[in-house]
């Protein structure tokens, strides 16, 4: 597996044009199944998740073409398959395919999924909202097996405002037989996205981005064509990236109004922060102070901003308390951030990051996408040279995320497996 091999120091400067939103795109990719014919999706990032997602769609029938950066997909003979466990398990939105398949073809197995080790994630939503829409629903041996003939319009009430349940229930529900209410929705800007995508196909989904989404089911839906929307986390991270390296970074082609927590917490930290009608620019010549954090869903501070942003805490002036309540253990930073001169303590879901850090470079291990990005950015502001392993949980959400970083005078590289032994000393087996 790669490491990234960072030379830290330099101020990041320039502007960007941020990626295709893999959150988007991820929901997307299993609301596609519920059209016929041959829906064309652009803009879609080249990332990891994205690639096994289009893989799994093959194994139920979809035939699969990336064009550059848009993906083919024609979805006209579906059928059930058997999936990798692997590449299930690599994957959260595999789950999501379980409702929008079933609304096609009858009769769907998948293995259960897995994602970003951050926490229990479970399922359980998704599976009352698939039961409550009239779908038989079996697990046994980590498999699921369902079957639906007809699904059937119903009230759905979220106990937490899941985006993935939210996507879900709302994609299966187009299909089912009369009107479903989607209560305590997730608001997040990708499941209006989703909704967007769905509507386009001839879906009829009102009240997306508010609390309550009511769903009036269609006998048939269209393929269709759709641009998905720029990542907000990606952009986060750029300005995060500037911020921290005392630089000056304008991030281009996003919606500000989504980034409003992240701006919220920068200004207050002491960062500069212009913005346009799609453009941030995020300015700072050091001096920043530390602040209080704690995860919500949108509009919130988001829980995927959380371990960058705990990475430039550590640079900010004074003590800053940054609380997670969405996921139990998105903690893997904590100790590798410490490895490089940090000072965090861990309080459950709660660190407290003494700030003012002059952070060295050191071989650190990611152990999963965001806190892959923390590290990334602590070494780009570290002395000396940090080496990331496990970069394989970055290239999940990240669509080039060196090559960014570069064009904005960073100075980080992809190393192999070999040369990441011989600047870090590990091993070779
Ligand atoms: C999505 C995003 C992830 C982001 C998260 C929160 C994708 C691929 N991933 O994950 O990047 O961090 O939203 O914004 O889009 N929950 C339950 N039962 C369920 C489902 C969820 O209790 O059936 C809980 C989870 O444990 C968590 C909370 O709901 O505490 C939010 O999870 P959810 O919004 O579903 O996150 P994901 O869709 O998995």
């Amino acid at each position: 597996m790669g490491a990234y091999l960072i030379k830290g120091g330099a101020r990041l400067l320039g502007e960007v044009d941020v990626a295709g939103s893999k959150n988007a795109a991820l929901a997307i990719m299993s609301a596609v199944v519920l059209a016929e014919g041959t829906t064309i999706l652009h803009n879609v990032p080249n990332v990891s998740d994205t690639k096994t997602k289009a893989k799994l769609l093959e194994v139920f029938g979809a035939k699969v073409q990336w064009v550059e950066g848009s993906l083919i997909i024609d979805c006209t003979h579906l059928h059930d398959g058997e999936a990798d466990e692997e590449m299930v398990r690599s994957i959260r939105t595999s789950f999501y395919l379980l409702g929008p398949l079933v609304s096609r073809i009858g009769f769907v197995t998948l293995p259960a999924p897995g994602g970003c080790k951050i926490g229990a994630r479970p399922v359980d939503l998704h599976v009352k909202g698939l039961r409550a829409l009239g779908a038989d629903l079996d697990l046994s041996d980590g498999r699921y097996t369902v079957r639906a003939n007809q699904l059937v319009g119903t009230e759905i009430y979220l106990d937490v405002p899941s985006a993935g349940a939210t996507q879900h229930l709302m994609a299966t529900a187009t299909l089912a037989k009369g009107i479903t209410v989607i209560q305590n929705a997730a608001v997040e800007p990708e499941v209006t996205a989703l909704a967007d995508f769905l509507n386009r196909m001839g879906a009829k989904v009102e009240g997306a981005g508010t609390s309550t989404i009511s769903i009036q089911g269609v006998s048939r839906l269209e393929a269709c064509g759709y641009t998905i929307p720029t990542d907000r986390l990606q952009a986060g991270t750029y300005l995060l990236a500037g911020a921290i390296t005392g630089g000056d970074v304008t991030v281009r082609g996003i919606i500000p109004e989504n980034q409003a927590a992240v701006i919220n917490k920068l200004r207050e930290i002491g960062a500069d922060v212009a913005e346009g009608p799609d453009w941030l620019r995020v300015k700072s010549d050091g001096g920043l102070k530390g602040v209080r954090i704690k995860t919500m869903p949108y509009p919130g501070f988001p829980t995927d901003m959380q371990q960058p942003m705990a990475a430039l805490l550590t640079v900010c002036e004074g003590m800053s308390v940054v609380e997670e309540t969405i996921y139990e253990s998105r903690i893997g930073h904590v100790q590798e951030l410490n490895r490089m001169g940090a000072s965090i303590l861990q309080e459950g879901r709660t660190t407290i990051i003494t700030g003012s850090s002059k952070l060295k470079g050191a071989s650190v291990t990611a152990s999963d996408l965001r806190a892959g990005a923390a590290l990334v950015l602590a070494g780009l502001v570290a002395e000396g040279e940090t080496v990331v392993k496990n970069i394989h949980f970055i290239d999940r959400g990240y669509d080039n995320l060196e090559g960014t970083l570069v064009s904005l005078g960073g100075d980080i590289k992809r190393i192999s497996s070999q040369e990441k032994r011989t600047k870090v000393g590990d091993t070779v087996h």
